[in-house]
């Protein structure tokens, strides 16, 4: 067999590959790696298309050797003239594009002036840069119009709309990726369907240490003022993933529960805050304020010599920090 034969099969080998992975590749991994018979398959293929370049082969070979000898010659000669051939065209594209004349020819478009010898020749212009500025010139008018007579969207405007798009894109990715959240963009959810999704993953896991209604037991009371680890809901989230203190009882949750099924039970907890459990659990810890909260109004009463009570309202400030005497 020729180079010919070798380089065709190679081709036909990688084109074959190639066209199946494009077509036939849906998912992220190729369709040769999702369907391994694929490759047993193209093996069949490939032997198929050798067979029939083997034959066409050993056909012109025999054709070749039944000719009589003064045939052979001349088909020698045939080849060899076909081979010098071959890339012709492409020599004339090139002239004809350049479109210069050829050197013998340079005597015709000689200019009369002769600066010391120095000559000049009257070219034409290549047509490829003859074309290539009558489209510039097309092109210029298209955009004049375009842009200043029709007031097309220019690059701030289509920045805009990119933006925009892109914002509606991250939206869609964000409602099917809820598991990117983490301790820094965890927010509490107010929506019933996490919540209730909260409530039956407590219900699952936490009820044991934490009680039905979050009163407490071996854990903490989960509806009061007080917080061992703190409060809101990126502490809540973080000891929900992270675990509490070493040896307390409270497991990292991070292995068992997805992002967003700690965000909706931590956001489950915090919804229990002041509801009044049956038997709640002493308060362990501090009250948490938190310092992220909008507004607050403080109010101090001193009720005797001893006892202070603070007060904290989530609600905006109306007048100034209230002191009693
Ligand atoms: C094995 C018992 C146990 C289980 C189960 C358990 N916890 Fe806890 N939890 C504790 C203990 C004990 C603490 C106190 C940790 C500390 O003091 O460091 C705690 C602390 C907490 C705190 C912090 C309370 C504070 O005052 O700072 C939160 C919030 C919490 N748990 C939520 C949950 C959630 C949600 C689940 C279910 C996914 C859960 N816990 C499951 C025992 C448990």
């Amino acid at each position: 067999m020729k180079t010919a034969a070798f380089l065709r099969i190679i081709g036909f080998a990688i084109f074959g590959f190639l066209f199946l992975h494009y077509i036939g590749t849906t998912g992220e991994a190729s369709i040769f790696i999702e369907k391994p018979w694929l490759w047993g398959a193209f093996g069949i293929l490939m032997l198929i298309y050798i067979a029939g370049e083997v034959c066409i082969a050993a056909l012109s070979s025999i054709l070749y050797r039944s000719l009589k000898p003064e045939k052979q010659a001349k088909y020698d000669e045939d080849l060899v003239l076909a081979k010098e051939n071959q890339f012709s065209w492409i020599k004339t594209t090139y002239k004809n594009l350049l479109g210069t004349k050829p050197v013998e020819e340079e005597g015709e478009i000689v200019l009369d002036h002769n600066y010391d010898g120095i000559r000049e020749l009257d070219n034409k212009l290549p047509p490829w840069w003859v074309y290539g500025f009558y489209a510039t010139i097309i092109f210029a008018i298209a955009y004049m119009v375009n842009y200043h007579v029709f007031d097309g969207t220019d690059q701030i405007e289509e920045y805009q709309i990119a933006l925009a798009e892109a914002k509606i894109e991250i939206e869609d990715y964000k409602k099917t990726a809820k598991d990117l959240i983490d301790i820094n963009t965890v927010v509490r959810l107010t929506k019933a369907s996490d919540l209730d999704a909260g409530k039956g993953i407590f219900t699952g896991n936490c009820v044991a240490c934490h009680k039905a209604d979050g009163g407490g037991g071996i854990g903490p009371n989960l509806t009061d003022d007080h917080w061992i680890l703190g409060g809101g809901i990126k502490n809540v989230f973080e000891v929900i993933s992270e675990g509490g203190r070493a040896g307390k009882g409270m497991v990292s949750w991070k292995a068992e529960l997805k992002p967003a099924e700690m965000a909706q039970v931590a956001s489950y907890v915090l919804s229990l805050h002041g509801t009044n459990p049956a038997d709640p659990k002493e308060p362990e810890g501090e009250i948490w304020v938190d310092p992220s909260a909008p507004v607050e109004e403080v109010e101090v009463n001193v009720k005797d010599d001893k006892e202070v009570e603070v007060m904290i309202e989530d609600q905006p400030v109306t007048g100034d920090v209230v002191k009693e005497e």
